[in-house]
């Protein structure tokens, strides 16, 4: 299969324009491309421009792609007009798979024969969501999931499926690490990817907890802002436990505490998500933000993700990882 020339890329697709398809617009200005947007909403361009504006700031800080341009972008109302001659596509519709499956066939339909298309999708795998999509098409079309926001976080999961190419996974892998992400590339299809699964764990547990009243929400935020969170930069959950295990490192950990995973206190099954239960959430973040509005809650957010990243670089290289790139971190 002929892929795009990666070096020869200077525009790229935004479908779907909210919280994940902005944040990635705005991450691909900052690299330096330019970006084309198709969202069927009204006031599509308006929340991009809020969105933009305020992710700026952070990416400059983190340092621009010479010639990058805020406003490098448009916003289309025909899909193929958006896609035309576009090295690269990102679809960030909402999490809906009958309008993944229509929307992925519409944009293998109209994108360069040479272009790949990923989907941000959080949990569906491409192998269902291809199902509309002629085969060569659907060869073109993999799984980049990010993190929100897309312009901070730097990993991206990268996945198939069963009629993808593995050529275009190998691209899309390639790419996303050529502009500065944090690539992991899975070779099978898991529901939820790898980060999801981890924290929907963590959710479950945490609706389960205020649930039955055993914590506020503002316990939960706090046991891990205050708590593992502290670590996990660095080093991730099982180099924590790895180190938990003093001297018999994970060994140690596992035969002390492994059997205490079937205890009562880890409930794995999901809570009912009631009325009552989302409205205590609901209620409970309120509190939590005592005031400030999503968008200083979004300042704030930035702010400490750069300053997270950038201690992490600089122990990074006092400590390096054997083996390890500096890659996207
Ligand atoms: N929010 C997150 O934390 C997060 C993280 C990773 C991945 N994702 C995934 O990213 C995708 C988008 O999520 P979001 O949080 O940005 O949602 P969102 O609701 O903020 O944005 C969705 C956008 O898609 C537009 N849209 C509606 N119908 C469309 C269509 N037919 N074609 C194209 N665009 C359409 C909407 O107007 C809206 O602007 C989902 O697949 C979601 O699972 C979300």
């Amino acid at each position: 299969m002929q892929l795009r020339d990666m070096n020869s890329i200077d525009t790229v697709a935004c479908v779907g324009a909210g919280v994940i398809g902005g944040g990635w617009a705005a991450y691909f200005l900052a690299k330096g491309l330019r970006v084309r947007v198709w969202d069927p909403s009204p006031d599509a361009a308006d929340k991009l421009t809020r969105l933009i504006d305020n992710a700026w700031p952070a990416l400059t800080e983190l340092g621009l792609a010479p010639g990058a341009d805020a406003t490098a972008w448009t916003v289309h109302t025909d899909l193929a007009e958006a896609l035309d001659g576009v090295g690269f596509v990102q679809e960030s519709a909402p999490e809906v798979l009958e309008m993944k499956q229509r929307l992925l066939a519409d944009i293998a339909a109209a994108a360069p024969a040479d272009a790949v298309i990923a989907s941000s999708t959080s949990g569906y795998g491409m192998t269902e969501m291809a199902v509309e999509t002629p085969d060569v098409g659907a060869a073109r079309l993999v799984v980049g999931h990010p993190f929100n926001p897309p312009y901070l976080i730097p990993l991206v999961e990268v996945v198939g499926g069963e009629r993808t190419d593995v050529a275009a996974v190998e691209w899309a892998a390639r790419w996303y690490d050529e502009i500065g992400k944090s690539v992991i590339r899975m070779d099978r299809e898991v529901p939820g990817f790898i980060a999801n699964r981890l924290q929907e764990a963590l959710w479950r547990e945490a609706l389960h907890m205020v649930e039955s009243g055993e914590a506020t929400v503002e316990q939960i935020d706090r046991s891990i802002t205050d708590g593992p969170g502290l670590r996990w930069p660095l080093q991730g959950p099982m180099l924590t436990f790895h180190l938990a295990g003093g001297e018999g490192g994970m060994a140690h950990m596992l035969d002390h505490f492994g059997p205490s995973l079937k205890s009562p206190w880890t409930r794995l099954d999901a809570p009912e998500l009631t009325r009552e239960l989302r409205d205590d959430v609901v209620a409970g973040c309120d509190e939590e933000a005592a005031g400030r509005s999503i968008t200083d809650l979004v300042r704030a957010r930035d702010a400490s993700i750069i300053a997270v990243r950038k201690a992490v670089a600089a122990v990074r290289e006092t400590y390096p990882t054997p083996g390890e790139q500096d890659g996207a971190r």
